[in-house]
């Protein structure tokens, strides 16, 4: 069987037969027609060819370098995941334990780094905090800036692995006035956090291992999610071959956006504006009215309930069970139950997301909704580096550089200042 495609272009009478290789063609094969093709948002324009994470988002399935995501988060723990998806391969025992040893041993923090910290108003969004302290990230290790070494890559992966958390638990404590804490290394990874975040005056901070699970399980689900709009940030500035603190800084304000990962934030501030279960269907009006999103539902690859937030679902009622229940997780429930019938919705093929449950867990975990993104930030650091390390070992890599439709004016004639008409409301105002 030929696997080609045969565009005809009907005005110019031209025609191409392009090759079609794993399920896909070549946008530069359409230059031979003089063309481009246009896809904003890459709807249907695949960027890369990766073997990270595999989505099927028609049957709702996720898999992390093949490995289900439903079993990664029933039999794994985060920094195992964490390998997995920068190696490939899930580490033996020794792997392991050297990986963990590795991570455990960078959460420190530059002091310098603390004092850029701490130099924020008292008020300031954590997430801004941890963008700024990434990219600040870079001047520490300028080495870093050798993207083709090995060596350096893999010591910059260990060390934004360690101290991201450290950098999201100083954001936190900064914006509550307390001392920040600084790391236990002989805590895990989700449980030396939670010490970071929550410690006061005693000598170690005991977590409740169900809270320490739920977090894992949370940590793993967020770990990649193949090429978001994080995640081809990443690889966008990675293409330019800027260090991986730089990218991930950027990576990170992508992540920011209420679309995004600011999501889970904003589904949060939408189910304290309802406010009442009985309040449902008036706000599901509201929005079939083009009033406003119903926020942590739809998915750009998701038409279908997102595997993720189901195991979400199931790690609430564990966390419930120590925290006591969320008054907002009922009225959540009969969102959800409205929705999914509602003829809008289903037609659309709108489902709960990932971050429709994670902000109802977050919460009863005692964190300010302002946290929510730079919880999902700590674990996609280990996808936004897998990605930063496939792009940069790709042969086929270059720096992204999309083409356009121009669409303003077409060559005019420079006109003195004095002979000037206005033409349109000027952009900045003047006073
Ligand atoms: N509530 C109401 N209507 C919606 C929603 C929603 N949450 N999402 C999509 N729609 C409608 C949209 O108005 C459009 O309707 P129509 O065809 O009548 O114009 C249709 O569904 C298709 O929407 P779209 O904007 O073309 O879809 P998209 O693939 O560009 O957007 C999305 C995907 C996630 C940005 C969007 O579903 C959304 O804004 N959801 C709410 C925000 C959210 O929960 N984001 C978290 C995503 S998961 C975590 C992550 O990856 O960060």
């Amino acid at each position: 069987m030929v696997e080609t495609l045969s565009i005809a272009d009907n005005r110019t009478g031209r025609s191409s037969d392009v090759p079609i290789e794993d399920g896909a063609i070549r946008a530069t094969a359409l230059k031979e027609l003089g063309l481009v093709s246009y896809d904003p948002a890459f709807l249907n324009t695949a960027s890369v060819k990766s073997a990270i994470t595999y989505i099927d988002g028609d049957a709702g399935i996720l898999r992390y370098r093949g490995y289900p995501i439903e079993q990664l988060a029933e039999e794994s723990t985060y920094l195992e995941t964490a390998y997995l998806l920068l190696n490939g391969e899930l580490p033996t025992e020794d792997e392991l334990r050297a990986w963990t040893g590795e991570i455990t041993y960078h959460t420190f923090l530059h002091e310098n780094l603390k004092r850029l910290m701490e130099g924020f108003r008292y008020d300031a969004h954590p997430m801004g905090m941890l963008i700024s302290a990434a990219a600040a990230l870079s001047t520490f290790y300028p080495e870093a800036a050798n993207v083709d070494d090995a060596e350096s890559r893999d010591a910059q992966i260990v060390r934004l692995i360690a101290k991201v958390p450290t950098i999201a638990a100083f954001s936190y404590r900064h914006s509550r006035g307390l001392p920040y804490v600084y790391p236990d290394n002989d805590l895990g990874f989700a449980e030396n956090f939670l010490s970071m975040m929550f410690r006061m005056a005693e000598p170690r901070y005991n977590a409740e291992p169900a809270l320490v699970k739920a977090l894992e399980v949370l940590f793993i689900l967020h770990a990649d999610h193949e090429q978001n709009c994080s995640a081809n940030v990443m690889r966008s500035i990675g293409s330019s071959k800027a260090d991986p603190y730089s990218a991930l800084a950027g990576a990170a304000a992508a992540l920011y956006g209420p679309l995004h990962g600011g999501a889970n934030e904003a589904v949060l501030r939408m189910l304290a504006e309802i406010g009442d279960v009985a309040r449902v269907p008036e706000f599901i009006a509201r929005v079939k009215g083009g009033e406003g999103r119903l926020m942590g539902f739809g998915h750009r690859v998701y038409k279908n309930y997102d595997p993720r937030a189901k195991i979400i679902k199931r790690v609430a009622d564990e966390v419930f069970e120590v925290t006591g229940r969320n008054r907002l997780l009922d009225i959540a429930l009969e969102l959800e139950k409205i929705a999914l019938e509602d003829e809008y919705f289903v037609s659309r093929k709108l489902y709960p997301n990932v971050d429709f449950y994670s902000g109802i867990i977050y919460q009863a975990l005692g964190l300010p909704v302002a946290m929510f993104p730079v919880m999902f930030a700590i674990p996609r650091t280990a996808g936004w580096l897998a990605q930063w390390v496939e792009g940069v070992q790709d042969a086929e890599q270059k720096i992204a550089r999309p083409r356009q439709l121009y669409t303003g004016a077409s060559e005019r004639e420079y006109v003195p200042v004095a002979l000037r008409q206005a033409v349109t409301a000027p952009l900045v105002a003047t006073r």
